[in-house]
């Protein structure tokens, strides 16, 4: 059975489940690095964010800080069941769009959204559907939108056992590069920190990356 499979079947409920206390509520004190980030890089821009999704957005909790902070509407996806349910009544979110699924297939229209956000997400999903998440991301991103990447940087590309589902594979990368190869993103702001805590880590294995890409709306001027 595929990865994607195995968290609609059961590890998405099962990863809910393990960290249902640290999705109840963001206090205002502790804002998550990922947020804090792109809200830095973001803010000049914030009269823009008129519609953002989140993919792979548990029980919307990140989702519903970054509608408030930029007062945008938003829509979440996310293969359990149990934490979309859950995010639908928690208050505070019920203006969320919350839907069971995955990255690989968005039930959205193109170019719908001004900020997309792929958080934890991608080194989860299964290899042969990377390229299709890829694309959905982009399909439904507007041109002069922006992409947000927040996902393991170790600096090489490997994959390990997850932890906890035997046959299930983390895999990490830097995947702002398979955007930007196409030329059509630009860079533009990364944050380096650690999984363990705020600041860069020595241990290539707890490296994360928030990453900010913008698409340009006029990648291939014309030549003259
Ligand atoms: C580590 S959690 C991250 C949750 C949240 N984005 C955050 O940063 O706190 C990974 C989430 O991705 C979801 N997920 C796993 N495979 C996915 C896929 N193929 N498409 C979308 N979401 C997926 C899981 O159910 C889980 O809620």
């Amino acid at each position: 059975m595929d990865q994607k499979e195995l968290f609609l079947r059961e590890e998405g409920d099962a990863y809910f489940k393990r960290n249902r206390s640290t999705h109840g509520s963001h206090d205002g004190s502790a804002v998550p690095e990922d947020l804090r980030y792109v809200y830095h890089v973001l803010d000049p821009f914030r009269s823009r964010m008129g519609r953002i999704l989140e993919v792979g957005c548990s029980n919307g909790l990140k989702l519903e800080a970054l509608c408030r902070n930029f007062e945008a509407s938003g829509m979440g996806i996310d293969p359990s069941a149990m934490a979309i349910e859950d995010g639908k009544t928690r208050p505070g979110a019920s203006h969320l769009d919350l839907r069971v699924g995955t990255g690989d297939d968005l039930p959205c229209d193109p170019a719908s959204f001004d900020l997309v956000y792929l958080a934890f997400c991608l080194y989860l999903t299964d290899r042969p559907l990377l390229l299709k998440t890829v694309a959905e991301a982009d399909r439904v991103l507007k041109p002069g939108g922006f992409l947000a990447i927040t996902d393991f940087d170790p600096g090489t590309r490997y994959r390990k056992p997850y932890s906890h589902l035997e046959g299930a594979f983390s895999y990490k990368q830097d995947y702002t590069q398979t955007f930007l190869e196409c030329g059509q993103y630009y860079l533009a702001g990364k944050h380096c920190y650690s999984h363990r805590f705020p600041r860069f880590d020595e241990d290539a294995d707890e490296r994360v990356a928030t990453a900010i890409l913008y698409k340009d709306p006029d990648a291939y001027p014309a030549w003259r």
